[in-house]
């Protein structure tokens, strides 16, 4: 079965009718009403790499649709120390589960997992790879506040060249003719076989290393972490730590509707002055990875969500 690596495997319409589902299930999320659509399922939780977000909302997600979980823990207390390859360890966990959310070190770790696993794999980021589950819960975001994913201009900006968030986030807006603004330290620029595939889709696209000459005319401003863990030189990283740091003054000429976003952890790169201002979106959206993710389980899984939950109280 095929699950879901990088946001090719899902065409246009089949974002939309995930981000459909996903508003239906805001209930269901927020604990207001329970609806078992996953009773009997179990999803195995395989995090090869340090997770608080993307494991915790893909666990509550199967809970809240009275699905279960298992996970493979601390790799540290696992038979991976022992010397166990993926590949063993997913044929043994696609025989305990119906359906594997994982995370590895090792771009294409993902997609070796699918072609070696009957039951369908969520890639919850493959080293800089992709990270499609968590385009879901941006696209729902972006969505959530200006209506529409058609024709905004958004600023992506920070650690580029390793940020797996924004490879897959920009693919994704490319598709629904959004105008990109890439803004990096030189250092970190998008990879170029990314901005290629960008421009052959038609993309309108911009590369700067002036964020701030960027948010006026800006939709979305998405901020990411500089990714340490990627550099396989200490310096650098220094060279480069504490590039982008976005106060609440920056914003003084955005537009008002503008959001910030971030896929979170965050370091630095957005002061806590900015939390209080009307375009911070990230708490927000940290929350709407749950329902992204039910409505991703759903579809992997062959449920369909009815069009009539019910907004609170009895389900
Ligand atoms: C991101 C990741 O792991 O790629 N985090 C997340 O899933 N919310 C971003 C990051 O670690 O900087």
């Amino acid at each position: 079965m095929t699950g879901l690596i990088t946001m090719d495997d899902l065409t246009n319409e089949a974002i939309l009718e995930v981000l459909d589902d996903a508003e239906r299930l805001l209930p269901v999320a927020r604990g207001d009403t329970y609806l078992p659509l996953l009773q009997g399922k179990i999803l195995g939780n395989l995090f090869f790499e340090p997770s608080t977000r993307t494991r915790m909302s893909f666990e509550t997600a199967m809970k809240r649709l009275g699905g279960d979980v298992v996970n493979l823990g601390d790799v540290k207390t696992s038979s991976v120390v022992k010397g166990e390859t993926l590949y063993d360890t997913i044929q043994m966990v696609d025989g305990y589960t119906d359906i594997i959310a994982m995370r590895h070190p090792r771009q294409g770790a993902a997609q070796y997992a699918q072609d070696s696993a009957r039951v369908p794999v969520l890639n919850g980021g493959d080293g800089a790879g992709h990270h499609p589950t968590q385009t879901m819960l941006d696209l729902f975001t972006i969505r959530q506040a200006h209506g529409s994913l058609e024709g905004l201009k958004v600023v992506l900006a920070g650690d580029l060249r390793y940020g797996r968030t924004v490879h897959s986030l920009s693919h994704a807006l490319t598709r629904f003719g959004c105008e990109l603004v890439l803004a990096s330290p030189n250092l970190l620029r998008m990879p170029r076989e990314i901005v290629e595939d960008l421009t052959a889709h038609g993309a309108t696209v911009t590369e700067t290393e002036d964020l701030l000459g960027s948010i006026d005319e800006a939709d979305v401003v998405y901020m990411t972490r500089i990714q340490k863990e990627r550099f396989a030189d200490e310096d650098e990283y220094t060279k480069v730590a504490g590039a982008y740091k976005l106060h609440a003054n920056n914003l003084e000429g955005a537009k008002a509707s503008m959001i910030i976003m971030h896929p979170l952890p965050r370091v630095d790169e957005i002061h806590p002055s900015v939390d209080s201002t009307r375009h911070a979106r990230y708490f927000e959206q940290a929350f709407n990875g749950v329902v992204a993710r039910m409505a991703l389980l759903c579809r992997l899984l062959g449920v369909s969500v009815p069009t009539d939950v019910p907004q609170g109280g009895e389900a």
